[in-house]
């Protein structure tokens, strides 16, 4: 039976088998030290060429970097190794000898490496960044359980736009047309109506021409649904699930974020909650004072986002953006209707929006009236206005975007680093 690296701490001592890959080598004539990965982890392999005999020396001057290899060998402590531990290695077995590997030790552009992301993937860096996003990925899931939401997939064809016309891809639907899904949130609107609270998390897809560090075309987005909830109610559970996503990195992830260089002040701030809550109305007066150039009833751009987080040693959330510049579905506040009961969470450190949510328009006119304010068509949304038909109720939920989430924890500078295989403007390969 084979070992995984990340298990060896409890093989100290015993002969292992592991099944991965060579990750570096480097060799003198005498001595050879093979860097094993098998996804699980790291460990260094020593062979002596005396010790190991001719036979098995032979077989390790030809690995070259990424060959697969089985190994096996005595785990020994070792306070030196980054792991703790070292395998005096006794047997080798080659599975396939690489090619030479196109990602060497210099530096490499982005362009390189995206365009090799099917084996960029394998330096430790990207496969921590994508512990972490499974991690954060399952979190979410956990949380929403936790409070009692049922999983509610959304479907991804869709006759209709959420978010606005002007980012949809459309998609042939035999002999008529389709649009990829750009929010689920409509149709958890009515599974939220059927079983109380409901969520989805999948695949979102946006035609944005926004060539951004935090835009992608296909990215993934948890989306929440709950009757009967407030504007306020939603901001506290919005919060409540990022204080437990990031718990849950901070508690399972040390080791990645060491790896990522992360500094952690932020996160430790965060778990704290206690989000600061600050109004559109406030957010422009303090960003006009920062010398920002936004007016009043515009909305924030990337780098009003940046500054303003700046501000604040954790998330931070913005309400009250103006109705005329948000979605089509949100209750205007009945205090003063030129404003939503909405809200964007702003990640610190200047990554800005990972969470957009809001109070749901629930009466029939009011909706009817703002479907045609936004120009959308009344007959795409009969189904959806029909839940105000029967037994429409005050309710309200938010999208979370997994990507942003995962760029803000794991502290990198670009989205494209955050899913194994980014969708951007530019680039659908490989
Ligand atoms: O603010 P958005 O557009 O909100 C909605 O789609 C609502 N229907 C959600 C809801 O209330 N159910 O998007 C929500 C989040 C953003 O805050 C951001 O994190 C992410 O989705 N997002 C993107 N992430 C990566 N690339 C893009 N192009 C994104 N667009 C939005
Ligand atoms: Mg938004």
């Amino acid at each position: 039976m084979s070992t995984n690296i990340a298990e060896i701490s409890a093989k100290s001592g015993q002969k292992v088998e592991i099944r991965g890959w060579c990750h570096n080598l480097r060799s003198s004539g005498k001595i050879a030290f093979l860097q094993l990965r098998d996804g699980t982890g790291r460990i260094q392999g020593v062979a002596v060429k005396n010790e190991v005999g001719e036979q098995v020396w032979a077989l390790i001057q030809k690995l070259t970097i990424e060959s697969s290899v089985i190994v096996r060998g005595l785990v020994r402590t070792d306070e030196r190794a980054p792991s703790g531990f070292e395998l005096t290695i006794e047997e080798v077995e080659p599975v396939q000898i690489a090619e030479e590997y196109p990602i060497g030790k210099k530096e490499h552009g982005p362009d390189f490496l995206l365009n090799n992301r099917h084996l960029w993937l394998r330096s430790e860096r990207q496969a921590s960044i994508m512990r972490v996003r499974d991690t954060i990925e399952f979190a979410f899931r956990d949380f929403m359980r936790q409070r009692g939401f049922v999983l509610a997939d959304s479907p991804i064809f869709t006759p209709s736009a959420c978010e606005g016309t002007t980012d949809l891809f459309e998609v042939k639907y035999f002999d008529d047309k389709a649009y990829l899904s750009q929010s689920g949130q409509l149709y958890q609107e009515a599974t939220s109506a059927a079983l109380g609270k409901t969520y989805c998390f999948g695949p979102t897809f946006r035609s944005e021409k926004s060539k951004t560090r935090r835009h992608l075309t296909e990215f993934w987005m948890l989306e929440a649904e709950a009757s009967y909830m407030n504007w306020e109610e939603n901001i506290q559970l919005q919060e409540d699930l990022v204080v437990f996503t990031v718990q849950q990195v901070l508690a399972q992830h040390e080791c990645e974020l060491t790896e990522l260089g992360r500094d952690l002040t932020h996160l430790k701030n965060t778990i704290a909650g206690n989000f600061p809550r600050v109004s559109y109305t406030e957010a422009i007066e303090r960003l006009q004072k920062l010398g920002s150039d936004v007016k009043a009833g515009e909305d924030l751009g990337g780098d009003d986002e940046t500054i303003l987080t700046k501000e604040f040693d954790r998330p931070v959330f913005i309400h009250h953006y103006p109705s005329a510049i948000k979605a089509f579905y949100m209750e205007p506040d009945p205090t003063d209707s030129t404003y939503a009961l909405c809200n964007d969470l702003l990640a610190p450190e200047g990554y800005g929006e990972i969470i957009g949510g809001s109070q749901r328009v629930s009466d029939l006119s009011l909706l009817k009236q703002r479907i045609s304010e936004h120009k959308l068509p009344e007959e795409a949304f009969g189904w959806y206005m029909d839940l105000r038909r029967y037994g429409s109720v005050p309710h309200a939920g938010f999208g979370i975007g997994l990507e942003r989430t995962v760029a803000w924890i794991c502290g990198l500078e670009h989205v494209r680093e955050t899913i194994p295989f980014p969708r951007l403007l530019n680039r659908i390969n490989p």
